[in-house]
């Protein structure tokens, strides 16, 4: 009994140890660094990002600017999640060759396929230019000239930063425009599909298992990169070679236990942890509802019309992830912060603040912060709800008003420049080529019932059978002839006729009122960043993510989700077994998987229990844009390929909590598996480096 209390207190005190937090891979040394070793890390913050020599960061790519991805092997051998590889596997697939729902594998490099328009960007070196870019600014300058002055900074810096030809330079806003980066970089652009499971393995699960535990997904897929004779960045070409990289991440066959190491290495997109109570009410009681009840309304239609189709699912399989994904995120973020009651404990934080700007004399400073908030906020939660309908209709659910704002902004655009004619309207060919790649009218005019309520009264679905949208023959024939006759034709579409004023009126009247109440939101937040690390300088402060490379660490942890549930840490191939539906759109499980699973035949990838792992969880920070980062052991290997958060936990793009956020990763071992096992792709483990940490 009283082991069991001191055990206990041993898991609580470690849980509790300091971790969240989303850091920059050049200032590691020193805190970081630390709380990495208390965590149980042997890496120095050189080992992890060095100038001067290869380190981990060489191995870290950003795929395609939304996710994460990983050298694997000295041939340029990159691992990433099915679902960031989702669009390639999806335009390699059709009905024939269904690579969505069968898989793919590359058995040599010359079956590897090249994907148009796919990059990958590592980065070279960071720089701190806080001091140049802000070079000038003054507290008189208003908002725009503050900005015009930092853009002109960066754009000087950038165009005398020493750099080779062939890489690129970006400059960055940290703590909300309190600290500056400049990042090199290099950004390959031949990259190309090498393997990818089954839907069944990458996707299993689907919609009702993403974002919770227990989690069964094999969410991989595994790209090439290639390069030119010298190595170097360059677009495809058949000639070019597999690049060899400063660094890859060797694999570990020894996995995890409880209580381990884990660091998570990449590219987090977004989040926004310094917001006030009233930020985080308006977005959980008003803001998020709004969006998810036009989502499921859109939802509600695809996928039915995907289960009662092949052709539709194949069409809509990414379109539907994308809806889907966001829309059930935002209702564990809301779960999360009731649950820890963030609001509540935000406040009680905000009177701390309030309390410190009083013992330090900052009251004049910056004690009408808060209450600006409030006011603010008051002032601008309809018309962020209401600019949010219309984009959640126009832009991402409803594909037919999608064109016509498309169209609208062409139209827009050759009124002003009438010169440009000719690439406006090619702009807006590809524009409407793209979408009618995977186009259904009927599933869309399902959607534009369900979700057009929402945005306006006025549901004239007829327009349907009218318009010429929605053929791409027909939109394409809108499109021919001089700016006049297009013009004139495009405006006696039935479609556009419906949705011009609707069109002009958010960017006239809607969209203009969100950005003049927005701008004085944001600013604040500026200055409430700089008041907080003045007034409460001994708490840890991080850079809310922005797309740039961060370091995140933690342990490999469970966790207990609601009263008298506990979920292990690690999940297992029984587990898939367990959930097999035959036949079922999200639970089937493919005839060779259950044949392995009969015959035990794992090779080496089983636990020591017998069991083969197939994810596990950490109290890594992390965020969209993660997707595909490894999870690197104490010693700088590959255990675990991040691509998750459990539902209670996706709060932590708001509020960070420990107790209840976890990420969800890969286990390393199920991925080996599947690509030996299951594809019998051996040479590809031959050329990784398989390594055994723990058995020294
Ligand atoms: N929730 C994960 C992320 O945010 C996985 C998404 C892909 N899976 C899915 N079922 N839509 O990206
Ligand atoms: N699946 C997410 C992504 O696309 C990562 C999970 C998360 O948001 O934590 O990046």
């Amino acid at each position: 009994m009283k082991f069991l209390k001191f055990l206990l207190l041993f898991i609580t005190i470690q849980v509790s140890a300091q971790q969240g937090g989303m850091w920059i891979p050049s200032l590691l040394e020193g805190m970081n660094e630390q709380e990495m070793i208390d965590l149980g890390s042997k890496l120095t913050a050189k080992d992890i990002y060095d100038v001067n020599n290869s380190s981990l960061k060489d191995a870290i790519g950003h795929f395609n600017g939304g996710c994460t991805s990983e050298v694997i092997s000295n041939k340029g051998l990159i691992l990433t999640n099915h679902h960031c590889g989702f669009g390639q596997i999806q335009s390699h697939s059709s009905l024939e060759n269904d690579y969505l729902k069968d898989g793919f594998w590359a058995m040599s490099l010359d079956e590897e396929l090249p994907n148009e328009g796919l990059f990958i960007e590592f980065i070279v070196r960071i720089e701190d230019v806080t001091t140049q870019a802000l070079a000038g600014v003054t507290d008189a300058m208003t908002e725009k000239e503050k900005q015009s002055t930092i853009d002109k900074n960066s754009n000087a810096l950038q165009a005398t930063v020493a750099k080779e030809t062939w890489q690129d330079t970006k400059v960055k806003s940290f703590y909300k425009g309190n600290q500056y980066f400049l990042f090199v970089t290099e950004r390959f652009e031949d990259i190309r599909l090498v393997g990818a499971p089954p839907s069944s393995i990458g996707k299993f699960g689907s919609d009702t298992d993403n974002w919770v535990f227990p989690r069964h997904t094999g969410d991989f897929s595994m790209f090439r990169i290639y390069a030119d004779a010298n190595n170097r960045p360059a677009k495809y070409s058949k000639d070019n070679k597999p690049y060899k990289p400063k660094h890859f991440l060797p694999v570990s066959l020894d996995g995890v236990e409880e209580g381990d190491f884990t660091m998570v290495f990449g590219f987090p997109g977004r989040t926004n942890e310094y917001l006030p109570a009233v930020a985080i009410e308006h977005i959980t009681k008003d803001y998020n509802p709004s969006n998810i009840a036009i989502r499921e309304a859109a939802l509600k239609v695809i996928d039915a019309n995907m289960k009662a189709s092949d052709e539709v699912r194949i069409k809509y399989a990414s379109k539907q992830a994308r809806i889907a994904n966001a829309w059930k995120k935002w209702i564990g973020e809301n779960l999360g912060i009731e649950k820890s009651n963030a609001v509540e404990n935000r406040r009680t934080f905000e009177t701390t603040f309030t309390k410190a700007l009083k013992e330090k004399g900052l009251e004049d400073k910056y004690g009408n912060i808060l209450p600006e908030f409030d006011k603010l906020y008051k002032d601008f939660a309809s018309i962020n709800i209401k600019r949010r309908n219309f984009i959640e209709v126009f832009l991402v659910t409803n594909e037919l008003m999608q064109m016509t704002f498309r169209a609208y902004q062409t139209e827009e655009f050759i009124n002003k420049n009438p010169e440009n004619f000719e690439k406006a309207k090619a702009g807006l060919i590809s524009r409407l080529q793209g979408i009618h790649k995977n186009y259904d009218v009927t599933v869309d005019k399902g959607v534009f019932n369900a979700v057009m309520p929402f945005y306006n009264k006025n549901i004239d679905a007829s327009i349907y059978e009218k318009t010429a949208f929605t053929n791409l023959e027909s939109a394409l024939a809108l499109l021919e002839g001089d700016a006049e006759q297009v013009l004139k034709k495009l405006n006696k579409d039935a479609a556009y006729i419906y949705a011009k004023p609707l069109i002009a009126e958010f960017f006239n009247s809607i969209d203009a009122e969100f950005q003049q109440k927005n701008e004085p939101i944001t600013a604040l937040q500026t200055e409430y960043m700089t008041a907080l690390m003045e007034a409460l300088p001994e708490e840890r402060y991080f850079p809310d993510a922005n797309g740039t490379l961060r370091v995140t660490y933690g342990q490999v942890r469970g966790y207990s989700p609601r009263d008298a549930v506990y979920y292990n840490h690690v999940s297992y191939l029984d587990g898939v077994i367990e959930k097999y539906v035959p036949g079922d759109y999200e639970f089937d499980v493919p005839q060779k998987l259950r044949d392995l699973y009969n015959a035990k035949d794992y090779g080496q990838y089983a636990d020591s229990n017998g069991k083969v792992p197939v994810c596990f969880l950490g109290t890594n920070h992390t965020t969209g844009g993660n997707s595909g980062s490894p999870a690197i052991d104490a010693h700088g290997n590959l255990v675990g390929l991040n691509f998750d958060r459990v539902w209670e936990g996706t709060m932590s793009d708001m509020n960070y909590d420990p107790e209840i956020c976890r990420n969800i990763m890969v286990d390393l071992r199920y991925v080996l598996f599947i690509v030996d096992k299951y594809a019998g792709a051996t040479h590809l483990i031959d050329e990784m480096k398989l390594v055994h940490p723990k058995k020294k």
